[in-house]
């Protein structure tokens, strides 16, 4: 196993009805602003229940909505220019990824311009400054997908660049993870947050074995869980218990605990940005396209966790190794396909012709040397783009 730091400050609120927590959680006497996306909240009643809760205490409360999917640059500054006129010193992403996502950078850039300079390069915002005190934020979670509302990362947009950032100063205060406030999910978006918890997990775990048996197993726990309960709160929303495992498995897939001290990969990930960046498809469908691709074309790199993989998710026990590689991939394009969610990129309209272009955003972006041991070059990607059509 590697050295490594474990670090998770965050505070989790789990349950039914815990919005009503807020006002314990959320500074009295603060200016909160309240971060949400295109109208969900709103709709669902939501925005006006947790905006209740804050005001009981005599806040000021703010709104700041309209958040898009793969949050934008300059709307995100719109918001920075809130919090510095209205001098904000609490946030409160109330969405998904994508409006956590963006309250992390609203948070950032807020009090700390001059690490972003004033140029709109996201490049910038990658390697952001260790000790920086951002506004403090919390977030109460609609959509289970990526982990935010439990680790340190954020990734934003700006025309057709699309980057992930870090800093260990972005950990939300507290999380409330409230099942129910899901329901209202569409389908579709259900089954993106299953596969995207479910690709945060073998990002981590189908690397290279390091001996790492307690992260291991947690990944494989979280595999078969997330295989249990896909089908069911895909097409159940109400179904409370499918829910709040999903709910569980996704924080768990990223929140620092099964990638202290293992390889990671990453690669279907930062494919999967420049997918999203050039063609608009959502961040889990583009998972599910590329990753089946990536094994197919890196079966000798991760042959040893492959077979891992197939035996002790998938009880695939018969055949040759490559037999029981080839029974693990088709098992994982079927567990999607189940989901709703399509395996081609060629079903979302991407064609041959296109390759080029996300080679070359792949190259722009630094993108040159990914997976767990770095060695897989513009030409391997290329050829799993190949392989993903
Ligand atoms: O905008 P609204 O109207 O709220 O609608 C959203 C959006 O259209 C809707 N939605 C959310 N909660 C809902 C709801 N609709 C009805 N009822 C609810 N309860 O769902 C749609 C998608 O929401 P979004 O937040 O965009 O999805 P997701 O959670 O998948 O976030 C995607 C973003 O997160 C980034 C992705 O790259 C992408 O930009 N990621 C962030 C990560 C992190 N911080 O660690 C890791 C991930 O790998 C990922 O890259
Ligand atoms: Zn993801």
């Amino acid at each position: 196993m590697f050295d490594f730091e474990f670090y998770n400050p965050t505070h989790i609120v789990f349950g039914k009805n815990k919005i009503t927590q807020l006002d314990k959680l959320v500074p009295a006497k603060a200016t909160a602003l309240i971060t949400y996306g295109g109208g969900s909240a709103k709709r669902s009643g939501l925005l006006d229940r947790v905006k209740g809760e804050l005001e009981q205490s005599g806040r000021n409360v703010l709104e700041f909505g309209g958040i898009p999917s793969n949050p934008r640059f300059d709307v995100l500054m719109e918001a920075v220019n809130v919090v510095r006129e209205n001098k904000v010193d609490f946030i409160l992403a109330l969405g998904g990824g994508s409006v956590m996502d963006g309250t992390k950078f609203i948070s950032f850039v807020s009090y700390h311009e001059e690490y972003f300079g004033k140029e709109r390069e996201l490049i910038h915002l990658v390697n952001l400054p260790t000790a920086v005190a951002p506004v403090p934020f919390g977030t109460v979670v609609t959509m289970p997908a990526t982990g935010s509302e439990m680790n340190n990362g954020f990734v934003i947009s700006d025309g057709e660049d699309k980057l992930p950032c870090f800093s260990p100063a972005l950990f939300p205060k507290f999380s409330i993870l409230d099942p129910e406030n899901t329901f209202t999910l569409p389908a579709r978006q259900v089954a993106n947050g299953v596969v995207d918890a479910f690709e945060h997990v073998v990002e981590q775990y189908v690397t290279y074995p390091v001996e790492g048996r307690f992260q291991d197993r947690v990944a494989e726990g979280i595999l078969q869980t997330l295989i249990e309960v896909g089908e069911t709160t895909v097409k159940n929303p109400q179904d409370y218990d499918a829910r709040a495992n999903l709910v569980w498995c996704t924080t768990m897939a990223l929140n620092g605990l099964i990638s202290a001290g293992v390889p990671q990969d990453w690669t279907a990930h930062m494919i999967g940005h420049e997918l999203t960046a050039l063609f608009g498809i959502d961040h889990g469908r583009t998972l599910a396209c590329v990753q089946p691709a990536i094994w197919k074309v890196r079966r000798e790199q991760k042959k040893a966790k492959l077979l891992q993989y197939a035996e002790r998710v998938w009880n695939i026990v018969n055949g040759s190794d490559d037999e029981r590689i080839d029974a693990a991939i088709t098992r994982t394009e079927a567990f999607f396909a189940s989901l709703g969610v399509e395996t081609r990129l060629s079903a979302h309209g991407v064609k041959a012709a296109d390759i080029d272009r996300v080679i070359a955003n792949l190259e722009k972006h630094g993108m040159t040397a990914l997976s767990e041991t770095r060695d897989l070059d513009l030409d391997v990607s290329r050829k799993i783009l190949e392989t993903a059509l």
